[in-house]
């Protein structure tokens, strides 16, 4: 499993891909045999998000997610998928108290998993926490627009500048976190045209989740994408399968075949004739 052929991106590539107008794809993935499938694809980067609170844990949101979690399945998903890039997002409360706090964390999450980099939300209230990271060695992809872990204050979960001087804030958020050393930007849930100024405002590229097609790299989360959630669907998801319907379907046709005794088969048996057992 994971022999994959593809060369892993750095965190130079990302600066690189923009200056040559290259795109590339980013999905999330928590554990390690999802993240073997991702390391098989084509996709570049791989999320440790704290969006496993919902799709691993059960949570209502992201807020409850500690760094043990996050911890516990970035090391999964690093020995799942070592030809890709992994981001493991620092989980709500682990950076916000201090610089200090900010430091111990991102050290912590960089040194035991083994990821590419870690992700924080927040814009310019956020530049001296990533510029303290930065400086001591730990590479910083910044979250912008929509910020799951602060969506209560935000109103919910709601699409973010929608007005002039809420456009003009993502692109100055955008530009600080830039000169604070991130060296990329995830933009979320915002209309296409403002999402297409911040990328036009910034030389790192902006990896667009429901931000429309004017972005260097589109995000999604894997269960979305993968129709792993049944009736739930974001406006900005598309489906590119349909695995929580295929899997019901496979799970209904075993238990139909079991009860009438199709399976297991002869195929699926062992048939060595034991004397007095033989049937
Ligand atoms: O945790 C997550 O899945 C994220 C994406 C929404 C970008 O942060």
């Amino acid at each position: 499993m994971a022999d994959s052929k593809k060369k892993k991106m750095t965190v130079l590539d990302f600066k690189k891909y923009k200056e040559e107008g290259k795109k590339f794809t980013y999905v999330t993935a928590y554990d390690y045999t999802m993240a073997s499938i991702v390391n098989e694809s084509k996709t570049e980067v791989i999320l440790v998000g704290d969006s496993l609170g919902n799709t691993m844990l059960g949570y209502d949101g992201t807020t409850a997610v500690t760094m043990e979690e996050i911890i516990h399945h970035a090391k999964a998903v690093r020995r799942g998928a070592p030809d890709t890039f992994i981001v493991a997002d620092l989980p709500f409360g682990s950076y916000q108290e201090s610089i200090e706090q900010a430091l111990h964390n991102a050290i912590r999450l960089y040194k035991e998993t083994a990821c590419d980099c870690v992700k924080l939300e927040g814009g310019v209230e956020m530049a001296e926490t990533i510029k303290a990271i930065v400086n001591i060695g730990v590479p910083v992809m910044g979250h912008i627009g929509l910020t799951p872990q602060t969506a209560g204050s935000l109103g919910g979960f709601k699409v973010q500048g929608g007005t002039p001087e809420g456009a003009r804030k993502l692109v100055e958020d955008a530009k600080a976190l830039e000169e604070a050393g991130a060296f990329s930007i995830v933009l979320e849930c915002v209309p296409k045209g403002v999402a297409k100024a911040v990328t036009e405002a910034c030389s790192v590229p902006i990896l667009g989740i429901g931000a429309g097609p004017y972005v260097d790299c589109q995000v999604l989360v894997i269960h979305d994408m993968l129709d792993m959630f049944g009736d739930f669907k974001p406006k900005f998801v598309k489906h590119f399968a349909h695995l929580r319907r295929d899997m019901v379907n496979a799970l209904n046709t075993f238990h139909e075949e079991s009860l009438s005794g199709e399976f297991p088969s002869p195929e699926y048996s062992f048939n060595a004739k034991v004397e007095g057992f033989e049937v």
